[in-house]
């Protein structure tokens, strides 16, 4: 008897494909003829190309074509409705106009990509060039407007008798303001956004592409490309690394695409690590004012949290930095949140992990750490006073909550009673440690509209298929779990098949909702799976059950038991003839209403800093996750550590300095944009409490079901490491230096 997969240390199914290099990623697809594409990019941020000197490019060996806008059109179009809330507003290479520093201007087609990466280098422009608008601190600021899920971006919600938020803070008796900053951030993916693009004629596409939501992906791609949406199909089986990178169609794909369909040869297009910084999205820079009203023994009276982010010209949607923490995690009378945006002339910003909650947990996280400086109450205790138990924003009670008992246990497991409050109290030659902790939060969404299809084969094997991304998360690996689980039958004998839009449509790889939002699906395709094996098993010829009833049979593990005989699926589909038998899952139910969703979690940190230099060291760090029932416990502790990283990044090393005079990204290399390695990570503690959450993806099954249901209860958690780990961070410089830093990143000349 197979135990159920679910919940255990369980290896990647593709783990051994991705490091033995076997793997195929979008830019390793070879087509016979293949021609290579390079971009060549703008070196000012806002004006036009008056023109190109090509003529070098042209001359160069291998050439096929140098695309220049506007005189050589490519068959490129707008995107509307869904798809455009998904891509640039702008049509690459159409016109003349150039909307940010790094934009393509021009693509060199040649045999090899050294010769079109050598030629693309020979092609000169000639510009106009406007000053840029590029700081979110001088330019006119315009609101928000709702964010993408529909929820407003500026909410103020006052007790009776209360006039205004600012009355409610001047009438507390503790108050503490901050204003933070932070640059350009990047996601930094390993893999390089690469496409291969093969036609079949002139309206019939195959594309290799990584994309975090495939079917929207393709959609945009079908517009783009003037041609009908069936005919678009993307391959997206191994990705190395999303982050919110490959959420919008950018500029790369559709180009190549459109180069393969003049050339009449497939194009692959690879950007380069530095095009990746101005062509592929960032964590936008922005300014947020937390402002927080408090009782003498810290219960919150009123909390103020303001937000003003980038809003690129060529995005007509961007996110929404004070949201989705600051409406959601403390019990307070007076609520004020405010998101504004900056029209700015500077390379496409959109989501990057956490999009929202990174960036707004760390202002809100460090704001309440000065709280509990400035009355004296102990970080989790101050955290406890104001525990929300419906959410401020709503009202309504949350779905599953366990947030205290994170906070309870990562204490426990950190150690955090043996603190001193006091800064600067352990010193330890010449490093200066200390402690600081805070709180994670992250919406759980949830989102119908997908499908996962299970085919049940002749040699007792199934193959779930459901076109969902894997962005390295192991997203397909809990295909196989919750198969495995829902069928009872071991996950040797599941194939998950992801990663294709001719596929069920799969559910988005985005805001760690995948996991979520496919276990149902899975498990729904088993059960109507199985009820089709009854159905065939008494209807057809040859089957000992012909002509019996279907209530007659019970499924479990993989056999079917009645009247007296039992068979596994694969022996009856066999004596039956059948190459195997095909369901997809019904269309998700109503949600159940009345509850909000989110996940939790509790940092504790321990940071050294040299008193000499500055630098700081992260020694222990903590993580207490609620993030309902766990599928994979290793895959789950992998994103958890990775989402962490993530955000010790976001405190010590990552910005890019935007160039206000001329709107260049000025340090667009992985030399100069830094990310933690390993030496700069401890060994991090993350434990996840497993408290299931049936409100979310439907009800657990009483074990008398004929299929598992043991994965249901899940919530994704590709986030919530990310969000409150940089304020930890933070906080525990403050606990070792006694200096407070509101502007990440916490680099050495902050500190000394
Ligand atoms: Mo994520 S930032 O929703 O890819």
């Amino acid at each position: 008897m197979p135990r159920s997969p679910v919940g255990r240390e369980t290896d990647r199914v593709d783990g051994r494909l991705k490091v033995t290099g076997a793997a195929e990623y979008s830019g390793d697809y070879l087509a016979p003829n293949l021609a290579h594409a390079h971009l060549v990019t703008s070196t000012i941020a806002r004006g036009k190309v008056t023109g190109f000197d090509t003529a070098a490019a042209l001359a160069s060996p291998g050439v096929l074509h140098v695309h220049t806008a506007p005189n050589n059109p490519l068959r490129l179009y707008e995107t509307t409705g869904q798809a455009a809330a998904f891509s640039e507003n702008y049509i690459p290479l159409k016109t003349d106009v150039v909307h940010f520093h790094g934009q393509a201007i021009a693509m060199v087609v040649a045999e090899t990509p050294e010769q079109a990466r050598d030629a693309a280098a020979l092609v000169t422009a000639t510009y106009e060039v406007q000053q840029p608008r590029t700081s979110v601190t001088d330019e006119p600021r315009v609101p928000a407007g709702p964010t993408i899920s529909g929820a407003p971006s500026s909410l103020n919600i006052l007790a009776p008798g209360v006039g205004s938020i600012d009355a409610a803070l001047a009438a507390s008796d503790v108050v503490v303001e901050a204003e933070f900053h932070q640059n350009v951030q990047h996601h930094a993916a390993m893999e390089p956004h690469a496409v291969l693009a093969v036609w079949e004629g002139d309206d019939r596409v195959t594309l290799h592409a990584g994309a975090q939501i495939p079917a929207a992906y393709a959609l945009g791609m079908a517009q783009r490309l003037g041609v009908p949406a069936p005919n678009v199909r993307l391959i997206t089986k191994y990705v190395g690394g999303g982050f919110g990178a490959r959420v919008v169609l950018w500029s790369d794909t559709p180009l190549a695409a459109a180069a393969a369909r003049e050339l009449g040869r497939p194009v692959r297009l690879v950007l380069t690590r530095e095009q990746m910084f101005t062509l592929t999205g960032h964590r936008s820079h922005l300014t947020q004012t937390v402002r927080l009203g408090a009782s003498r023994d810290g219960v919150l009276n009123a909390l103020s949290h303001r937000s003003v982010a980038e809003r690129p010209t060529t995005m007509s949607f961007t996110m929404t930095p004070a949201h989705s923490m600051s409406d959601a995690l403390y019990r307070t009378p007076n609520l004020h949140v405010d998101a504004q945006l900056a029209v700015l002339d500077i390379p496409g910003s959109r989501a990057m992990r956490g999009p929202n909650e990174a960036p707004g947990g760390f202002a809100l996280e460090t704001a309440m750490d000065e709280l509990a400086v400035a009355t004296g109450v102990d970080p989790v205790e101050l955290r406890l006073r104001n525990y929300a138990a419906t959410s401020p924003s709503t009202n309504l009670p949350w779905s599953s909550k366990h947030l205290d008992e994170c906070y309870r246990v990562g204490a426990e497991r950190f150690g955090w009673a043996d603190r001193s409050a006091t800064p600067r109290a352990r010193v330890d030659g010449q490093w200066l440690y200390g402690t600081g902790m805070a709180t994670a939060i992250y919406p759980a969404a949830r989102r119908a509209g997908f499908a996962v299809g299970i085919r049940l084969r002749e040699d007792d094997t199934a193959v779930v298929s459901t076109g969902v991304s894997d962005l390295g998360t192991g997203g397909g690996t809990v295909v196989a779990i919750s198969g495995a689980d829902a069928l009872g039958i071991p996950m040797q004998r599941i194939t998950p098949e992801i990663g294709d839009t001719y596929l069920p449509p799969g559910a988005p790889a985005v805001g760690s909702s995948n996991t979520h939002a496919t276990v149902p699906l899975v498990v729904d395709a088993a059960r109507n799976v199985i009820a089709e094996l009854k159905r065939v098993a008494v209807t057809a010829n040859r089957s000992p059950w012909q002509g019996a009833e279907v209530s007659d049979l019970r499924y479990e593990r993989g056999i079917l038991h009645g009247l007296g005989r039992s068979m596994t699926f694969g022996r009856l589909l066999a004596a039956i003839g059948s190459p195997g038998i095909y369901m997809e899952s019904s269309p998700l139910g109503a949600p159940i209403p009345g509850v909000v969703h989110h996940s939790f979690g509790a940092h504790f940190c321990e940071v050294r800093v040299n008193r000499f230099t500055g630098e700081a060291r992260i020694t222990r760090f903590t993580t207490v996750a609620d993030v309902g029932r766990v599928i994979n416990a290793k895959a789950a502790r992998s994103q958890l550590v990775g989402g962490v990283i993530f955000g010790i990044g976001h405190a010590l090393l990552e910005e890019n300095h935007l160039e206000l005079a001329t709107g260049r990204l000025a340090n667009s290399t992985l030399a100069d944009y830094l990310v933690p390695v390993n030496a700069d990570i401890p060994d991090i503690d993350v434990h996840m409490l497993d408290r299931p959450d049936p409100l979310l993806t439907g009800p657990l099954g009483d074990g008398t079901e004929e299929v598992g249901t043991a994965s249901l209860g899940a919530r994704g958690l590709g986030e919530i490491g990310t969000v409150g780990s940089a304020a930890a961070v933070g906080n525990a410089v403050y606990n070792a230096t006694g200096i407070r830093v509101h502007n990440v990143p916490i680099t050495p000349d902050k500190l000394i």
